[in-house]
This record gives C-alpha cells, sequence and structure tokens, in this order.
C-alpha cells in the first residue's frame, strides 16, 4: 500500500525531528512543553513555517488571474503543492485533488453536492457511532434537505464497528437497496481505533455505493492509497498532518467528480457567466470558488514534502512504541479506564479515572506544562455510547518520546493526589 517509498527516507531520529520543531522549545508555567494534543492540531516543522512566510515576503500574488511574474510563480507554487498531495495519496491526476479549508469544509462540499446528485426521499446513509460531528452533522442536514433517513453503525465495547448490528436490519446486513452513501473515519479521533475501511468500501461497492472517507485522523499516521483503498472521496486537514490550519482537501474519483455540482459560486470555478445561465470550470477549479488560502496550500505542500522525507511505516512503530508504553503505565493507575481498546489503533489514548474531572485534570496536567484535550472531542454520541461526558485525551506525533509518556504518566498520578 505503500505509495512514498521510490525516494530515499531519512531515518527515523526522534531527536533529529524535534530539533525542526521550534515550538519544542517553548516553556508553559516555566516547564518544558510535552505536546500531546497532536489529533486536535499538529505542531509545524520549521520547513512549513518558512515556506509560508516566504510566499508572503517573496511572491505574494493571486492564482490562475494575472500574467504577471508574480502571479506566474504563486501559481506553480500552488499546484506543484497540488501534485505533492497527489503523490502522497498516490491519486490519479493533480485534478482529483481539491484544496478546501479544513477536512469539515471537504465533507460539507461532499455531503452538499452529494446530496443533491444523489438522494431522493426514502434514501439512505450508513454513517458509524465513533464519527467526528464534522462527519455527522454535514450528512444530517444533507438528509434533511431531500428526506433521506441517516443510519449509524453501533460501535462495540472496543470501539470498532459493530456491523452484524444495524438497528432494523438483517443480522450481517450493513446496507440495504435504498443505501446512496457510506460516510466513514479512517481513523477515530476519540478511540484511535483504525478502521478496516477497504473492507467495507468493497462491499458498499458491490452494491453501487458510493463511498466517503473522512482521513483527518490517518493522514499524518498511515500510509494512505486513495486507489488502493478503493474510495470515491477522501477529506483530511492540513494542520493535522503538520501543515498550517485552514487547509484541507477532497480527494474525489475523476468521474464522480465531474458528475458532482459545485456546492459554492464565484470567481474562478466558473467557464462562462451570463444572467441567464453559468458554465462552470474543469476540475479541480468548479470546485475551488474565490481565492484560496494560498500561502497555507504551499505550507500544505512543504508539509507533505517533509512528511515524504521520512518512513512513514517507521513512525507509524514509534507512535505505536509510544502508545503501547502509555497503556500500559495508565492502566496500572487506580481507577483508570481506556475508552478505545480495538486492536489497531493509532497513537491515541482516551481515558476517564473514577471520581475524577477530565477538566481538572488536564487542568492540573497543562500546570505541568503537558498539553493533553479534554471534553466531548466533538464525538457526543460516542461519549453517550460509553456512558461518559468526556475523555482526557492524549494524541501522539512522530515528535513525541518515551520520556514524554513518563512525565505524563507521572503528571496524571501527581494530579490525582491534589484532586482525591
Ligand atoms: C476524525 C475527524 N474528522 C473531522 C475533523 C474536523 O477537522 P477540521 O476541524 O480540521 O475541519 C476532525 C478534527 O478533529 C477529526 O478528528
Amino acid at each position: 500500500m505503500s505509495n512514498s517509498t521510490s525516494a530515499v527516507k531519512s531515518a527515523f531520529n526522534v531527536e533529529e525531528i524535534r530539533a525542526q520543531f521550534p515550538i519544542l522549545k517553548e516553556l508553559v508555567h516555566g516547564k518544558p512543553l510535552v505536546y500531546f494534543d497532536n489529533a486536535a492540531t499538529s505542531q509545524k516543522p520549521r520547513r512549513v513555517i518558512k515556506a509560508e512566510s516566504a510566499y508572503y515576503a517573496t511572491i505574494n500574488a493571486n492564482v490562475h488571474r494575472g500574467v504577471h511574474t508574480l502571479s506566474t510563480k504563486a501559481t506553480e507554487a500552488q499546484e506543484a503543492a497540488r501534485e505533492t498531495v497527489r503523490v502522497h495519496i498516490n491519486a490519479k491526476h493533480a485534478h482529483d485533488i481539491i484544496f478546501t479549508s479544513g477536512t469539515t469544509a471537504s465533507i460539507n462540499l461532499a455531503a452538499t453536492s452529494l446530496g443533491q446528485l444523489l438522494l431522493k426521499k426514502g434514501d439512505e446513509v450508513v454513517i458509524s457511532g465513533m464519527e467526528h460531528h464534522s462527519n455527522i452533522v454535514p450528512w444530517q442536514l444533507a438528509c434533511e434537505r431531500h428526506g433521506a433517513v441517516l443510519k449509524v453503525i453501533p460501535i462495540t465495547d472496543s470501539g470498532e464497528w459493530d456491523l452484524a448490528q444495524i438497528p432494523g436490519q438483517a443480522r450481517n446486513d450493513v446496507f440495504t437497496d435504498k443505501t446512496r452513501i457510506l460516510a466513514i473515519s479512517h481513523v477515530s479521533n476519540t478511540l484511535g481505533t483504525i478502521n478496516p475501511v477497504k473492507k467495507l468500501i468493497a462491499e458498499a461497492k458491490k452494491k453501487g455505493i458510493i463511498t466517503v472517507v473522512d482521513g483527518a485522523q490517518a493522514i499524518a499516521h498511515l500510509n494512505v492509497d486513495v486507489q488502493d483503498l478503493g474510495c470515491d472521496l477522501y477529506a483530511f486537514s492540513g494542520h493535522k498532518a503538520y501543515g498550517p490550519t485552514g487547509t484541507g482537501v477532497l480527494y474525489g474519483r475523476e468521474d464522480l467528480l465531474e458528475r458532482m455540482p459545485p456546492w459554492q459560486g464565484g470567481g474562478e470555478m466558473i467557464d462562462v457567466v451570463t444572467f441567464e445561465k453559468t458554465t462552470y470550470a474543469k476540475l479541480p477549479f468548479k470546485f475551488e470558488a474565490g481565492t484560496p488560502h494560498i500561502a497555507g496550500i504551499i505550507g500544505l505542500g512543504e508539509a507533505f514534502r517533509w512528511m515524504e522525507d521520512y518512513d512513514k511505516t517507521a513512525i507509524a512503530a514509534h507512535e505505536h512504541m509510544l502508545l503501547e508504553h502509555a497503556t500500559k503505565e495508565l492502566l496500572a493507575i487506580d481507577g483508570l479506564r481506556i475508552i478505545g481498546t480495538a486492536k489497531e489503533k493509532v497513537g491515541v489514548i482516551s481515558f476517564v479515572i473514577e471520581g475524577v474531572h477530565h477538566y481538572d485534570l488536564g487542568t492540573l496536567l497543562d500546570q505541568q506544562g503537558i498539553a493533553v484535550r479534554t471534553g466531548h472531542h466533538c464525538t457526543q454520541p460516542l461519549m453517550d455510547r460509553f456512558g461518559v461526558s468526556g475523555t482526557t485525551r492524549a494524541s501522539f506525533a512522530c515528535f513525541n518520546t518515551m520520556a514524554e509518556v513518563d512525565a505524563l504518566v507521572a503528571g496524571v498520578k501527581k494530579g490525582l493526589k491534589m484532586l482525591r
């Protein structure tokens, strides 16, 4: 499944990687920063920060518009980013890559446009019970607009899809003849579960169902090959993959993108405009109305070039080692329960502790320089499924270390002494 093995990769050395992230030298409350909130947003290597500011300092101009030199350079830099992303996820064509402001925008584009193209009264859209609100609400809106029904794959106690038990359907029958769209996350932001998306996509395809994957939590941690997965659409954000905020991608299969109507109108997405009728630009511009986040897209391209320098399998192994160590040490704490114990996980660990509110624990960890996320992680239905109001979540990236995991465990123990 690896699509990035041809170039020579740098050997994985966590200290060498850490040296590239300026923010890791910051102190928080006088303590060295331990950043374990990578699922919310990852930190950025110097190269990415430089690429973004170099655009403003040297080639700032609008893209695809001017004949002047700066506009040409800005256009070339943006389109180079598109090609970098294409290679990274093994899309067939550069025009299969649509730039958006993030996963949320990508899924809203997909739901709005696919809704218009495919959904009629009584049709069904299938999602799973572990989806981020960004992969629930846009589909709810589309279903409401077109009179369709949202169906939800339940979640097992370990935090995996329970494919045998869709409410109101026969066992082992995830899809009915009314199912039009399957929209599922590749990796859960709350549980860390790596879902068997390829398998379910293959099932969906047999029935002509369009498949949409929320790859927000996968793109920085797994080798993502969209052709191998066989999905129709794949969404992710730049800022969770070492790139700038305000950037994202919707990959789409060319023939589907050709059929999908645009979701936003404006400059750059048109061919000819008259007051009677407008015709649209070719891909990908049909879906990119208005001036894009050019600096961010250039930064996104640099982030993906940076990721290409390393072997993602080695990075995944490092993050898995952190996960295993954290799991073992945290489970030894009295009253601590991990939410999300699937066999296949990325470096995300969510936990609750008897008698302790996650917000209080998160605040005490912050006092020790340790950044974790607390709350429902934009997965309220999943919190309901596990009967909790929120969790404390540590999420790892390639620059995290075993010593930092030890600091987290010590920090939790210290916090508990104050809270219990
Ligand atoms: C699984 C998942 N989907 C979607 C999103 C939304 O991403 P963004 O806020 O970058 O649009 C997130 C963000 O945490 C996520 O984890």
